[in-house]
């Protein structure tokens, strides 16, 4: 596990679009370019830190950043989460280890909470969360539309 720096960007692009492909992660539709992973990268504070989780062979397996809550100065120690594995390596317990490290290096950072918004069917994700402390705030009925349909999203936290 460590930061991401400018050369993993082709592998974060892939691994972004294949959770966007899999309309289970974000209701994002469109694959993204690397143009646009690349201004994503470049307009972060410091602290709102990506990290990647790289194989033995060097290969990156998966990517979690913390990402700006809210630009308002009250909610500075809030930071939304997001976190995508590789496909052919979910469910291996990558997830959890990278998770873990992003949440040491938030509360290095002054974050005092994650929050982040997934969906109800999202299984995996369901149960990367609750496994690490994650709890439903709640659920937005029909908060999004995904392939034409209204989605409910449910909200969820960690005080760190
Ligand atoms: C969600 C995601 C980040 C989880 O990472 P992961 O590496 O697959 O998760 P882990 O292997 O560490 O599993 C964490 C826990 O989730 C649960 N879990 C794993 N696979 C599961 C499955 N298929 N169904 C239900 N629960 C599952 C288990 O409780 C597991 O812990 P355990 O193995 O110690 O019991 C990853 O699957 C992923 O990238 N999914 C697609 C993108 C996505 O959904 N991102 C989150 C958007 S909100």
């Amino acid at each position: 596990m460590r930061l991401a720096q400018k050369k993993d960007l082709p592998s974060i692009l892939d691994i972004y679009n294949q959770g966007i492909q899999d309309h289970i992660a974000t209701l994002e539709e469109d694959v993204k370019s690397l143009e646009y992973m690349r201004q994503w990268f470049e307009d972060r504070a410091v602290r709102h830190a990506v990290v990647v989780a790289e194989l033995p062979s060097a290969q990156i397996a998966g990517w979690a950043s913390l990402n700006p809550f809210s630009q308002r100065l009250a909610y500075a120690g809030v930071a939304d989460l997001s976190i995508y594995i590789r496909r052919d390596l979910r469910g291996h317990g990558i997830g959890s280890v990278l998770l873990t490290h992003l949440e040491d290096i938030a509360r290095n950072y002054n974050f005092h909470k994650i929050v982040l918004m997934t969906f109800p069917f999202n299984q995996q994700g369901q149960g990367l969360y609750r496994k690490l402390g994650y709890r439903c705030v709640g659920i937005f009925k029909n908060q999004g539309k995904l392939d034409g349909r209204f989605i409910d999203v449910m909200a969820m936290e960690k005080l760190l």
